[in-house]
């Protein structure tokens, strides 16, 4: 292990974020009551410009008026390019009450931009003498904020989460898409012939490198990595197999811009029982060893090692934290 020690940010679950434009209170409520395990309140791209103002309004009557019941409950700012950004955290913090908990930040691209935010969001809560601190959730979705996604999940203590904004990504790096977060065909290997002259072509998946270079620097932090958006809300099977990449890779959760999705996140994020099972036998075994002085652990004639049974301590965690609800 290295000296420096990686402080996990505070245990959530994240399987599913819920994006609720600010703009149209009447989706609140179903949000509220919704198994989204996150709901963000949107300022930002959901909203057109001559609804920013009222927008906010929804969202402070929102935060002081419906039961979110246990709910993580998100703001999504305007960007720190804007003439928004400011009004949205200050009116939110000081007419919003505590129910918040955490505020996303867009576009974020260099460690300053977390830096400026943390800066006015202290002020804010200072000033109203707000009790619980806000936490942060960053979208890397500029070719400047993966540039700089290392420092911009060391930004700042607030910080919580990484989220892979694709759709913004795709725009800024230039990427051909076709579906928001799916594949293209164009993206793909094509083998060479076999015996008979036969080629396949295999789809790729072109977000590789973004979710898992996103991933590390979110672990590197203790931050969570979630995946963002999938713009087809009528392709359930699209969208679990890209949750499930993401998943694979280490992301712990993904965005739900339909309620459609909420649940197929939330399933494709939670451990099956037999991963559960396994885990639980895995950590069984080594107490067992421990007991019997053994430094070695074999289950099913395989030597298990520390990353295998760190592995299964998430693992099993995790579980909990869903039985928890
Ligand atoms: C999310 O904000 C995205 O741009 O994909
Ligand atoms: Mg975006």
């Amino acid at each position: 292990m290295s000296f420096t020690i990686v402080e996990p940010a505070p245990a959530r679950l994240n399987r599913s974020e819920l994006a609720v434009p600010g703009s149209n209170p009447k989706l609140f409520k179903k949000a509220a009551d919704s198994a989204a395990d996150v709901v963000f309140l949107d300022l930002e791209d959901a909203v057109a410009p001559d609804d920013k103002a009222q927008a906010r309004k929804n969202i402070i009557k929102a935060l002081n008026e419906i039961d979110w019941g246990s709910k993580t409950l998100s703001l999504r700012i305007n960007g720190l390019d804007t003439h928004y950004m400011y009004r949205d955290v200050i009116d939110v913090i000081e007419q919003g009450g505590e129910r918040l908990d955490l505020i996303m930040i867009p576009k974020a691209g260099t460690a300053a931009d977390i830096y400026a935010v943390d800066m006015l969001v202290t002020q804010a809560e200072d000033a109203v003498g707000r009790k619980k601190r806000l936490g942060f959730e960053m979208i890397i979705e500029t070719a400047l904020g993966m540039a700089n996604v290392d420092e911009i999940a060391k930004a700042s203590p607030r910080n919580e989460s990484l989220h892979f904004g694709v759709a913004d990504y795709a725009a800024s790096t230039k990427a051909r898409t076709t579906v928001i977060g799916g594949p293209n065909e164009l993206y793909g290997v094509l083998t060479d012939p076999d015996a008979q002259g036969e080629r396949l072509y295999h789809w790729g998946d072109m977000w590789h490198y973004a979710i898992a270079r996103m991933v590390v620097a979110a672990r590197a932090a203790g931050l969570r990595p979630i995946d963002g958006p999938f713009g087809d809300f009528s392709d359930a099977d699209g969208f679990r197999a890209q949750a499930r990449r993401a998943a694979v890779l280490g992301c712990e959760g993904k965005w739900a811009i339909h309620p459609s999705q909420i649940d197929l996140a939330n399933e494709e994020n939670t451990p099956s029982k037999a991963e559960v099972d396994k885990a639980q036998r895995i950590l069984k075994a080594m107490r067992q060893a421990q007991k019997e002085g053994k430094g070695a652990v074999a289950l099913d004639g395989r030597l298990i090692d520390i990353a295998s049974i760190k592995q299964a301590e998430v693992l099993v965690k995790k579980a909990r934290q869903i039985a928890k609800g």
